[in-house]
């Protein structure tokens, strides 16, 4: 089978674990054929824009991208590429397996994850204005669609992976309406599927839970800015930014990226952690049917984990990205 992948590098430290990405993917011996486009800042010198119409017709021609992180300038006149990026290809689902790593030392034990967030309204719908000085308003767009459409894909992803137990994270006490509507129809959703287990719980008190327990949790389901939120908390309950994968999917198309951003502090260094990256190229390769090579990555990168002999500065080890890189494809 051959594969055409659209390959958004990024940047920061996106441009040094988007290769790990590939070389990592390549090792699996796959016919691969990346169209590599580019997004973000370096778009903007050459296109005018940080994100080209042509970055989207790549998407939806070939239906799946990789993509490293972009950095959104703080403050007025840009739009988060990201956002963007996710709204235009309505990709409504942001999909953050958490699990407790081999080897990566972490107070808490069995942590098994998977965080649904919305991905395309919430307070991320860009409407801010400030009809008077010193005094700002920011819309959070909540519609019933969207709440539908996030729920029936958690539990028809819970249904085919045999996950158990959904947790709706919510603040019905004081966004009454906006967060009522979601659970109202995520609790409508869920008798579709009597034998998922299906609760709900406060965004605040779920937070304390976590961090009590977090391996009394299954599957959390929620809106797009609890979710930014919790996503970087799980992370670090496995060790942090540079391990988590994630994917952004849709009816029609999926972009597979990590949960980190461009890290500027540590970039072009050449020590950012790619296991992030490599295995959220792990679950693009489940997604268009290559099971197996999928399998082989997540396992090598366990096995490298648990010697824990080559590790980037992050994991308290002295190896650098492209270090680590080699030693996950000698796993392979
Ligand atoms: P960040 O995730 O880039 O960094 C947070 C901290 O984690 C930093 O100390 C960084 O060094 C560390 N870190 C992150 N990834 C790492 C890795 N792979 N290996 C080792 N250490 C790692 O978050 P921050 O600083 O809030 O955002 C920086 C930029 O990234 C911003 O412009 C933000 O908008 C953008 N961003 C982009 C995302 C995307 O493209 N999907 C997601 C999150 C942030
Ligand atoms: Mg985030």
């Amino acid at each position: 089978m051959k594969y055409g992948i659209t390959l958004i590098p990024g940047d920061g430290i996106g441009t040094e674990v988007s290769e790990a990405a590939v070389r990592v993917v390549e090792a699996c011996g796959l016919d691969i054929q990346w169209d590599r486009v580019e997004a973000g800042a370096g778009a903007l010198e050459r296109h005018g824009t940080t994100l080209p119409e042509s970055v989207l017709d790549s998407i939806r021609l070939r239906k799946v991208a990789l993509k490293g992180p972009l950095t959104t300038p703080v403050g007025e006149g840009f739009v988060s590429v990201n956002v963007t990026l996710r709204k235009r290809l309505e990709l409504y689902v942001s999909l953050r397996p958490v699990n407790t790593l081999p080897g990566v030392e972490t107070p808490y034990k069995d942590v098994d994850l998977i965080v649904f967030r919305e991905n395309t309204e919430g307070l991320y719908s860009g409407l801010e204005h400030e009809p008077v000085d010193g005094v700002v308003e920011t819309l959070r767009m909540s519609t019933r669609g969207a709440s539908e459409r996030l729920a029936r894909f958690a539990f028809n992803w819970c249904r085919y992976e045999g996950r158990r137990r959904v947790t709706l994270v919510h603040k019905a006490t004081d966004f009454k309406i906006a967060d009522g509507l979601f659970l109202d129809v995520a609790h409508r959703v869920a008798t579709d599927y009597p034998y998922i287990e299906t609760s709900d719980i406060l965004m605040t008190h779920v937070c304390m839970e976590l961090a009590k327990d977090p391996s009394r949790f299954d599957v959390l389901v929620m809106e797009n800015l609890f979710g930014d939120i919790l996503s970087d908390l799980c992370a670090g309950l496995v060790g942090g930014l540079g391990l988590v994968p994630g994917a952004n999917l849709g009816d029609r198309y999926a972009v597979f990226e990590a949960v980190h951003g461009s890290a500027p502090d540590i970039a072009g260094k050449g020590v950012a952690n790619p296991i992030a990256l490599i295995r959220s190229a792990a679950l693009m390769l489940k997604h268009i049917g290559e099971r197996g090579a999928a399998t082989r990555v997540e396992r090598s990168v366990r096995l490298l984990l648990e010697r824990g002999d080559v590790l980037t500065p992050d994991l308290g080890g002295h190896a650098t990205t492209s270090e680590v890189t080699d030693a996950i494809i000698r796993e392979l």
